[in-house]
């Protein structure tokens, strides 16, 4: 079976690293088409899929059921199986006639040539797959759960898990040609339903695009938390939109935008015009650039000119820039008035990736970064792509290094996308970048939904790479590094430690170090003392007075939290890291 899988895997792979231009299609699609084995919840999956994009669902197998009047088994049983396919066939070919719709077709329906050559013209084919135990206990439990309903045929063999792992061999192949595969396993209908969503973003045609569940389409993805749920838009030349997506929001307030100079010479007078047109009056406060701005004293500024321009609960703070401006104007909003609503717009990739999405707002204090702050979740988030041409090249890449942290702590297939795209990516492609940063965007998204405050320990897995990029940060001052650049050695070094702890195979390894080699990242360092970096480390921990919590890798977008390693293989893998 694993063999099987891995050769699905790499006709995948082969099939799309075969083309130049590996995530577009040369089909005009219009549907999705959801194939897979009995037990991978393929109906299910249809219609929750259809509900979000607010499609049409059609399953196959009832319409013959529909138009037949009788239960596929007493087809199967009276008529023989020939004439079930006749009219599968029918079906099929039917709803291949439409646009926007989700249809589920039968386990077998795929292996008929006919019926592969509509569905593949028709829609975006995926294949859910799922291991012969996971589909013999969902068949088992599905059986036990409607005892009134006929047993199926599979369950009725001999050994049926022996049967299950045979029909589906003899399937793999046909299985092997859809557009795009999701394994199924440890996953809920809901996530597979927004994985087929995110397959339709990265793969569908581009003008028909349907970005998520909500009607809009230049959401990437709602942040859905216990004190706020909002859409995170993003786009190429998206700025323009603002006003409109405020007014969307039902916000009608004076807008306050917070920048610092380097953003706002760019695009301020820009934004300035947008909030205008669309109605809003605007004030502007602009602070310098850099992390020192990221203060009680700035925050404090910023408020004196809240106060003088009379500013009003209903007001509207925008953070308009990197992540510095984010996190100050956040805090600023979190706290005057107790709380204003406010709007990130972030303009570095950091900040479009990771930053702006979370709600996790604050300033330095001299003693330490972040030590003061708040949760408070913006309205909205609309990151501008295009904004991306005028952020410095150093910066750009340091962004990716988050970028690819959350495709390896949670995305197998965005890992691959990059690994494609990696040319495409540094040119700022806007289709490539708008899909990059919306799937990163949504990755983020979704651990922050089930874990808004850090609570839950699923936010922790953010932290990948970030242990001991805090430690080699801390040592040099915050002055060497930059933050993705630290993130990125701290990736190749807890892969490292995964491998030491058996946890990861050597091949993983690299090829996460490749990929950050091939952004530009660094993946080792030089000139700096191991003990200044364990110090700051042992630092770090000493303030949380518990043992470092390790994110570390088992398999890419498999992670585990280790507690327990050892001091000795850490300092192996920083000698490692270090170019000496
Ligand atoms: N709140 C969170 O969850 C979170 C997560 C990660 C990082 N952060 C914070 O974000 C900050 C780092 O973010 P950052 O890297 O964006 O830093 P930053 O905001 O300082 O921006 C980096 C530099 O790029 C410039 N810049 C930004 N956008 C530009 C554009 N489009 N064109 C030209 N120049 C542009 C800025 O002026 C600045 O000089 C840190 O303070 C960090 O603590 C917060
Ligand atoms: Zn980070």
């Amino acid at each position: 079976m694993e063999e099987i899988v891995y050769v699905l895997a790499l006709i995948l792979i082969f099939q799309y690293t075969g083309e130049d231009n590996w995530m577009k299609l040369d089909r005009r699609i219009t549907n999705l088409v959801i194939t897979g084995f009995s037990g991978t919840g393929k109906s299910l999956v249809a219609k929750e899929v259809a509900r979000r994009l607010n499609w049409d669902f059609l399953d196959t197998d009832d319409e013959i059921v529909k138009q037949t009047g009788k239960p596929i088994a007493e087809i199967f049983r009276n008529d023989g199986e020939e004439r079930f396919r006749e009219l599968e066939r029918q079906a099929i070919r039917e709803a291949c006639q439409q646009n926007q719709l989700v249809i589920a077709i039968g386990g077998g329906a795929i292996i008929d040539p006919q019926n592969y050559e509509s569905l593949a013209e028709a829609g975006l084919i995926i294949c859910l797959e799922a291991k012969p135990e996971t589909i013999y206990e969902r068949l088992f439990r599905e059986a036990a759960c409607n005892p009134e309903t006929e047993v199926r045929p599979l369950l009725a063999a001999d050994n049926p898990l022996e049967r299950i792992r045979q029909l589906k061999a003899t399937r793999q192949s046909y299985y092997a040609k859809a557009d795009w595969t999701i394994h199924t396993d440890s996953l809920s209908i809901r996530e597979v339903a927004q994985e087929v969503i995110e397959a339709w973003r990265l793969l569908g045609p581009i003008d028909s695009r349907q970005m998520s569940d909500a009607s809009d389409e230049d959401i990437a993805c709602l942040v859905e938390t216990a004190t706020q749920s909002y859409p995170v838009f993003v786009g190429y030349g998206l700025l323009d939109k603002l006003g409109e997506k405020i007014k969307k929001a039902a916000l009608h307030g004076t807008t306050t935008i917070i920048s610092d100079e380097n953003v706002f010479s760019l695009y301020g007078t820009k934004v300035k015009g947008i909030l205008k047109g669309a109605g809003f009056s605007v004030n502007a406060f602009v602070v310098p650039p850099g992390e020192e701005t990221k203060s009680m004293e700035y925050a404090v500024r910023i408020y004196d000119f809240l106060v003088e321009h009379r500013v009003e609960r209903d007001d509207i703070i925008i953070a308009l820039g990197g992540g510095m401006v984010g996190d100050l104007a956040g805090f600023v909003a979190a706290t005057f008035l107790r709380s204003i609503p406010w709007i990130q717009v972030p303009t570095s990739l950091i900040a479009m990736v990771d930053a702006s999405i979370g709600g996790k707002v604050g300033v330095n204090h001299p003693k330490g970064k972040n030590l003061i702050g708040a949760f408070y979740q913006p309205n909205l988030v609309l990151a501008d792509c295009q904004t991306l041409t005028t952020l410095p090249q150093r910066e750009l890449i340091s962004g990716w290094a988050e970028a690819i942290k959350h495709g390896l702590i949670l995305d197998e297939q965005f890992v691959q996308f990059l690994e494609c795209n990696v040319n495409g990516l540094a040119k700022l492609e806007p289709d490539l970048i708008t899909r990059a940063i919306a799937r990163s965007a949504t990755i983020k998204a979704q651990v922050v939904s089930e874990d808004e405050k850090e609570k839950e320990g699923k936010r922790t897995i953010l932290n990948y790479g970030h242990t001991i990029a805090h430690g080699l940060e801390t040592a040099t001052h915050y002055e060497r590094f930059l933050h993705g650049e630290a993130v990125a050695i701290g990736m190749v070094g807890a892969a490292k430690l995964g491998q030491r702890l058996g946890l990861l195979p050597s091949a993983t390894g690299e090829r996460q170090k490749a990929l950050l080699q091939k952004f530009g990242l660094p993946t080792s360092f030089s000139g700096l003392g191991l003990t200044e970096i364990t110090r700051a480390m042992e630092l770090d921990k000493k303030v949380k007075e518990k043992a470092i919590h390790w994110v570390l890798l088992q398999d890419i977008g498999r992670t585990v939290i280790r507690s327990d390693v050892p001091q000795q293989d850490l300092l192996f893998v920083l000698r490692e890291l270090t170019n000496l």
